[in-house]
């Protein structure tokens, strides 16, 4: 599998804090069958300082040295969606590997003003948007169709894993957008080797079941390849007619 968000770089976020615990995860994506993984630090994120491109290749080098070949690493960034963001597009290491492809996420719990003119700007100068974990934000949950617009616009969407193994209706909720055409990709999104730990086989295996093989495999695995890659993504099916898709009466209580 291709792990396209992880926190594996140390000591930038609250991913790992050390390059000790960057290895255990390391090894811990590989005993989950991964070959590459994509680090992503958080950029723009009020909580912790947004890294320089400097700290982000030094920490990339290490952690690579460290996992002495037995995985792939990759730069890459979680980008947050803020006007700030069209500064920083002259900085290759936020994108994946290097290519066209940024994950951004929203900022807060809102989807701000101008969100999709942002997008559009974005798009227009040749990046490709990855909205990570929609399933983790309150809007996006509330109100699909939203979802289903910035992807009909040409963004993609990455579930994180976890997601998938929660609740019986958590799980239904994702996987009726994954029926519907709305989720390109699942990720680890990991932290460190206790705290949110990547549970990636457990995610395919009930993707396959209740989506069948072909899905899983481009999910966890083609797609992932396509993006790291920079390529057209094999996988990008038509969005199902928004009344199709999953209410937001679940909301208040995705979260208890
Ligand atoms: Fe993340």
């Amino acid at each position: 599998m291709i792990d396209i968000h992880c926190h594996i770089l140390p000591g930038l976020d609250d991913g790992v804090r050390t390059l000790d615990e960057s290895r255990a995860l390391g090894e811990l994506l590989v005993d989950q069958g991964v070959t590459t993984v994509v680090a992503t630090p958080h950029v723009f994120d009020i909580r912790y300082r947004t890294p320089s491109g400097d700290e982000i290749m030094n920490r990339w080098l290490r952690v690579k040295e460290a996992l002495d070949g037995r995985l792939n690493i990759v730069c890459g960034a979680e980008v947050r969606l803020v006007p700030e963001i069209m500064t920083v597009l002259d900085r290759r290491e936020i994108f994946i590997n290097g290519g066209r492809y940024l994950l951004i996420e929203f900022p807060g719990e809102l989807i701000p003003h101008g969100t999709e003119n942002l997008l559009f700007e974005l798009m227009s100068l040749g990046v490709r948007p990855i909205i990570a974990h929609p399933e983790r934000h309150p809007r996006l949950l509330a109100d699909p169709d939203r979802l289903a617009g910035f992807v009909r616009m040409g963004c993609y969407a990455q579930l994180d894993a976890p997601c998938l193994l929660g609740k019986r209706e958590r799980r239904r909720v994702v996987l009726g957008w994954i029926r519907a055409g709305l989720i390109h990709c699942v990720a680890s999104d990991a932290h460190r080797p206790r705290w949110r730990p990547p549970k990636l086989i457990a995610a395919y295996q009930e993707v396959e079941k209740a989506c069948g093989p072909e899905i899983a495999r481009a999910l966890f695995i083609e797609n992932p390849q396509a993006i790291v890659q920079d390529e057209e993504l094999p996988f990008a099916p038509a969005v199902e007619p928004a009344r199709k898709l999953v209410g937001g009466w679940w909301r208040r209580w995705w979260w208890t």
